[in-house]
């Protein structure tokens, strides 16, 4: 699969099958992630994998996870990450971002279906997960597979994303 299949393969999945992921494409979900690249290989990604019942109950007090069997939590320890010298801005979210954007693509090649999350309560996520004090919450990442009749619209790229013209500018 190219990327640009791998890009045409993916939309959000609200509603998943109980099957669990298979622990090898996991593993090599995982493995995209640390091979993603961070600011100065900092590295600061530090990803919570919640597989059991009861771990993804956890994260479905603080989200709507639509039944997915895995979630990625992927934080990023904001002491660890780059620092740019000039502002202050800490590369942490970016990275966490990066290796996030890289084990869901990871995943669509290998057949998995996602969804991204963002709005979690991450007070919540991190009483129940116990999330370290210096670890960000970033994004979560639903992996499974859809379920029963789950299909992409197929238009969806010409008819749910902007032209060019309203988001790249030519100086
Ligand atoms: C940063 C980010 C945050 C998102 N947060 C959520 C979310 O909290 N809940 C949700 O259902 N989808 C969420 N999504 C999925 C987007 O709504 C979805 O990617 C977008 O509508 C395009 O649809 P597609 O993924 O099917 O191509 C998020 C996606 C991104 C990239």
């Amino acid at each position: 699969m190219t990327f640009t299949q791998c890009q045409q393969a993916r939309f959000s999945v609200r509603r998943y099958s109980p099957q669990p992921v298979d622990p090898a494409l996991l593993q090599e979900v995982l493995q995209a992630g640390r091979r993603s690249p961070t600011a100065c290989n900092k590295q600061p990604q530090r990803v919570l994998v919640l597989q059991s019942k009861e771990a993804t109950d956890k994260a479905a007090k603080a989200a709507n996870i639509h039944g997915g069997p895995c979630v990625l939590v992927v934080c990023a320890d904001r002491t660890q990450a780059w620092v740019r010298p000039y502002d202050g801005m800490n590369s942490a979210v970016i990275d966490a971002t990066i290796v996030t954007d890289q084990m869901m693509m990871a995943a669509t090649e290998r057949g998995l279906s996602s969804l991204w999350i963002c709005h979690f309560n991450p007070d919540i996520l991190r009483e129940e997960l116990e999330i370290p004090h210096e670890w960000l919450p970033v994004n979560l990442l639903v992996l499974g597979y859809a379920a029963e009749g789950v299909q992409a619209d197929p238009d969806r790229f010409e008819n749910n994303r902007l032209p060019l013209s309203d988001t790249c500018f030519f100086r």
